[in-house]
């Protein structure tokens, strides 16, 4: 719900768990008031009051002591704040103060459409609130749309006037917090590495966040979450930001000074940002997602998990039972043909598989990854009758089949770069950087995403295609384009980005029927942005049963198990060379969309056996998989056990799965309390028959028996009914 509230010349803001407040403050300045828990209309007559204390007036806004306390919804620049501001917006004589002052509002029914950048897809309703500078043309609107637990921002700038504004810095949101001591969470990391959770204080100066690779990156994912003093999983309060955006971003906290408030802000990274606004063009900013939890970390998981599965992934997937792939990319790499293939299918229809994903290296001359991307045909000398015959393989075995593409790449030994060597994103006579030996199409030029879209619509109305898997493996680099002027260089990762969400908006469009999973090297791409076109996403090349623990763990801090692509592969493990028993490789595999990744012909006739359970395992839980609540219990972090819970919205079933890292003396039988069950109904342990109440299983746990290293446990409970 969203109010204005004339009395305190405010907005109160409602989410299911949080409450948001910002006034207009004496001059017409934007002040944020507050976020947190719930509060009601009574509770602004104290809090705008107070909040006035810090308003600049007529007579003091020119000191330089009234900007820098005052808490702001959109930071201003060179006038007395000395925090980071959250535009900057350049005149032509090329000044670059701002300070924005509250216009007007409107509330308007659904959501923004913010063209061309994905978004929440549904609403009630949107505040809108239009903002204009002192000292420029520039007037900014700042959106608000409160999603469940999620309030949505984003900002639109426009110009108002007939020069021409350089846009420097065009952030997404901001907001204050009282200073207090906070830690800052992270998820950060590195390719077959990623989603690390690490935390650490929010000591003075900034915290700053931020990939500057061209896509959100292994680095670090676009998230941060605000911790206030003690917060654990289930206790202590916290904020959780995430943008929707896949391209360069920053998400900053600013402790300037303790007697200062927080500065919170995000959007894309102004490094090398700029933007030129002509009289009447607006920038459209990416959305970003807020939320709050006063019941710890789990809490503010739940809410951004929900809010994702509601809000951001299509309907038409979000809940559909998932494709079990076998890919065949670790399984045989670049070494194969038409018949080594359809050997692989034959198998994977005896085990209970039901889609075969062809990996990279069918196409054009691709036998290695020197060359071939870009030439989206099929290379018949290696696979012999074409994608036809394998797929007519795939349909006599009942199985569906799905196909790799990169398509915003190209090697130089590609018939595509031969044709157009000036389609790579380069700077004329300067050698490029190479990444994986291939060079980046440079997707601001509209006819460059007009001819891949061409070649990849040809193979997927040519063929019986269920399934795409989009990769793209490298970072951008150079950061020019041959398309714009050189005042408008600063504009080429965001156009990039631009391009890259046009082919996939066109794409899913003409092919509604093709699930596509997203891939970036892994999960270098892995956030909402992206999850608005792939409803599941490769979380990681790392498959090791081990590493894929922490990978769950730290992915679900932000982002439901439905979008996690989990697969079992071999051992000793290609990434890491560990060996995982291969019950404990399926059991982690079932904590995402889960799928094979190895020769599923050379499997010993146990291993074969244990695949076929696995896999109809995977279909009796995969419901709370798609739809319930994670609960994490014990860190593999911080503990020898990996411990997770997943429970539906009714609490009439859970799914809980633990592995013991290292098997040592004295770590034999444990008691491992569960969680996220209803205390006062009686479940069914599916796997020992032990029947008890919620509160007995939380209160008491359950017995993890001794096992090996890297053994695990899986625990079905179903609510029995009297
Ligand atoms: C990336 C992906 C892998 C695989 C290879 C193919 O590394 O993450 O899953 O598709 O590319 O080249």
């Amino acid at each position: 719900m969203i109010e204005f509230i004339s009395k305190n010349n405010a907005f109160l803001l409602q989410g299911e768990t949080f409450s948001y407040a910002m006034m207009v403050g004496k001059s017409g300045f934007l002040q944020h008031v507050y976020f947190g828990k719930k509060i009601d209309e009574q509770d602004l007559d104290y809090l705008t009051k107070q909040a006035s204390i810090l308003s600049p007036n007529e007579d003091n806004i020119n000191m330089d002591t009234v900007f820098g306390y005052m808490p702001s919804e959109y930071g201003l620049f060179a006038r007395g704040d000395y925090r980071e501001p959250a535009v900057i917006a350049e005149r032509e004589d090329g000044c670059v103060a701002s300070r924005l002052r509250y216009v007007g509002y409107k509330i308007c029914k659904g959501t923004p459409k913010l063209e061309g950048l994905p978004h929440v897809r549904h609403a009630e309703q949107t505040l809108s609130i239009t903002l204009k500078d002192d000292f420029s043309s520039l007037q900014v609107v700042l959106n608000y749309t409160v999603c469940g637990n999620v309030l949505a921002r984003n900002a639109e700038l426009y110009n108002a006037g007939k020069g021409v504004i350089q846009l420097k810095r065009a952030l997404s949101f901001g907001f204050e917090l009282p200073n207090d001591n906070y830690n800052v969470l992270r998820l950060s990391g590195m390719q077959l590495q990623e989603r690390m959770p690490v935390t650490a204080p929010l000591a003075n100066g900034i915290t700053k966040l931020q990939s500057i690779c061209g896509v959100s990156s292994h680095f670090m994912n676009p998230f941060m979450g605000i911790l206030r003093g003690e917060c654990g999983e289930d206790y202590g309060e916290c904020y959780g930001v995430q943008l929707c955006y896949s391209g360069n971003f920053l998400i900053s906290a600013e402790n300037l000074s303790n007697r200062l408030p927080i500065r919170v802000q995000g959007g894309i990274a102004d490094m090398g940002f700029s933007w030129q606004l002509t009289g009447g063009e607006s920038f459209v900013t990416p959305q970003a997602y807020l939320t709050y939890s006063s019941q710890g970390l789990g809490e503010m998981s739940r809410s951004f998990a929900s809010f994702i599965r509601d809000y951001i992934v299509a309907p038409a997937w979000v809940n559909t039972p998932r494709p079990v792939v076998v890919n065949s990319w670790e399984t045989c790499y670049f070494d194969f043909d038409d018949k080594k293939l359809c050997a692989l299918i034959g198998e994977a229809a005896k085990l209970g598989v039901d889609t075969f994903v062809l990996d990279d290296g069918w196409f054009g001359k691709r036998d290695d990854d020197t060359s071939g991307l870009g030439d989206w045909f099929v290379n018949e000398n290696k696979l012999q009758g074409g994608l036809k015959k394998l797929i007519d393989c795939c349909k006599r075995h009942g199985l569906k089949f799905g196909l790799w593409f990169e398509p915003e790449m190209i090697n130089e030994d590609s018939d595509l770069y031969r044709a157009h060597p000036d389609w790579a994103v380069h700077i004329p006579n300067v050698s490029g950087v190479r990444s994986r030996n291939q060079l980046v199409l440079d997707f601001t030029r509209k006819e460059i995403v007009d001819a891949v879209y061409d070649m990849v619509a040809d193979v997927l109305n040519n063929n019986d295609i269920a399934y795409v898997k989009w990769d793209m493996n490298r970072y951008l680099t150079e950061n020019f384009t041959l398309s714009l002027p050189a005042e408008r260089q600063g504009e080429f990762m965001h156009r990039y980005m631009l391009g890259v969400y046009n082919l996939a908006e066109r794409l899913l469009a003409a092919f509604p029927n093709v699930f596509f999973e997203g891939c970036a090297s892994g999960g270098g791409r892995f956030d909402a942005g992206m999850m608005y076109y792939f409803p599941q996403i490769w979380a990681s090349d790392d498959t090791d049963g081990f590493e894929r623990c922490k990978i769950h763990w730290g992915t679900s801090i932000c982002y439901p198990l439905s979008v996690i692509s989990a697969h079992v592969s071999e051992c000793p493990n290609h990434h890491t060379g560990r060996f995982t028993p291969y019950e404990t490789r399926g059991a982690i595999a079932t904590l995402g969309a889960m799928g094979y990744e190895l020769d599923l012909g050379k499997l010993t006739e146990q291993n074969k056996a244990d695949t076929i359970k696995q896999v109809a395992h995977y279909r009796s839980i995969e419901r709370l998989i798609l739809e319930g609540d994670v609960y994490r219990i014990s860190s593999p972090f911080r503990s020898n056990i990996f411990a997770v819970m997943v429970v539906n919205k009714d609490k009439s079933e859970g799914y809980f799965v633990a592995e013991r890292i290292q098997s040592f003396p004295g770590d034999y039988d444990r008691f491992m309390r569960v969680a996220g069950l209803d205390p006062e109904k009686r479940y069914l342990l599916q796997e020992t028959g032990v029947i008890a109440t919620g509160k007995a299983l939380m209160g008491a746990g359950l017995l993890i028996p001794k096992g090996g290293d890297y053994s695990s446990w899986v625990w079905h409970f179903k609510q029995v009914k009297d």
